[in-house]
């Protein structure tokens, strides 16, 4: 894959906390609309690798890439655009309780992007209903379920125009229900083309969507490669193990 067509390139990426090695070596490339699932059991390093993406993290070695731009180090210009270009959700959905969703949304808008009123408030009316919550503009996050209020906060992660939108375990915490509508928005949003790195459990919905899976384990991309292709012939001992464990 050349370089112009990978919207994020990890290549050799180690990250160390104190004498703890979370990534040992991490590397992969996503293709523009592309939808990447990360698996892998707790404490393999998925969320501190797509906080590394995120340029949350800062590594030790290796390179970090989004839309040919280098991570950078914190502070710089580079993080700086680093930070426009990748949304990201977390299972917590973090919303301002005290806002209106309209407003949720806006503020990043006008923090972040310096947009003025109207077209922020038409740029939030856009993303609502992308994520089916046109209905809930002047309600407060407490009025809404679990489900919408993690949607709001896709939606608002949306409003900034990110090149690629990475998901850390965003329906973990929400009830079956909650969880599928949550997810039809992730599927949806795929099928619009977004380049989307998810860490998810849901297997069913990663062997959906995903085109491509990266099982790590120990820090390290143990096994990678399109979803039908690797769950129907897992390489290794320790995926088919996660595998039969997940179902
Ligand atoms: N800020 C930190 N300081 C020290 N150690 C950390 C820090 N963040 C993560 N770790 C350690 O790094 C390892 C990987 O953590 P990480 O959160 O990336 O795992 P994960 O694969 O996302 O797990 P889970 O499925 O439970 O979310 C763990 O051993 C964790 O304790
Ligand atoms: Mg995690």
């Amino acid at each position: 894959m050349s370089a112009a067509e990978a919207v994020v390139r990890v290549a050799d990426v180690v990250k160390e906390f104190g004498a703890l090695r979370v990534l040992d070596g991490v590397g992969f490339d996503v293709a523009r609309g592309q939808t990447v699932a990360i698996v892998g059991r707790s404490g393999s390093g998925k969320s501190t690798l797509l906080r590394c993406i995120a340029g949350l993290e800062t590594v030790q070695a290796g390179t970090i890439e989004v839309c040919g731009h280098a991570v950078g180090r914190p502070g710089s210009a580079a993080r700086a655009q680093l930070r426009r270009d990748v949304g990201m959700v977390f299972q917590s959905y973090n919303l301002f309780p005290h806002l209106t969703v309209e407003r949720n949304i806006t503020l990043a808008l006008s923090l972040v992007k310096k947009q003025p009123k109207e077209a922020a408030r038409a740029k939030s009316a856009e993303v609502l209903a992308l994520v089916g919550l046109t209905d809930k503009t002047t309600a407060y996050p407490e009025q809404l379920s679990g489900g919408q209020q993690q949607r709001v906060a896709i939606a608002r992660s949306l409003a900034l125009e990110p090149q690629v939108m990475l998901f850390d375990e965003v329906t973990s915490a929400l009830d079956p229900e909650l969880t599928a509508e949550v997810l039809a928005v992730m599927e949806d949003l795929a099928r619009r083309g977004m380049t989307m790195i998810t860490v998810t459990h849901e297997m069913g919905f990663a062997r959906r969507v995903a085109d491509l899976v990266v099982f790590m384990h120990k820090g390290k991309v143990w096994e990678i490669g399109p979803t039908a292709e690797l769950f129907s012939k897992p390489r290794t001992a320790e995926f088919r193990q996660f595998v039969s464990s997940e179902l």
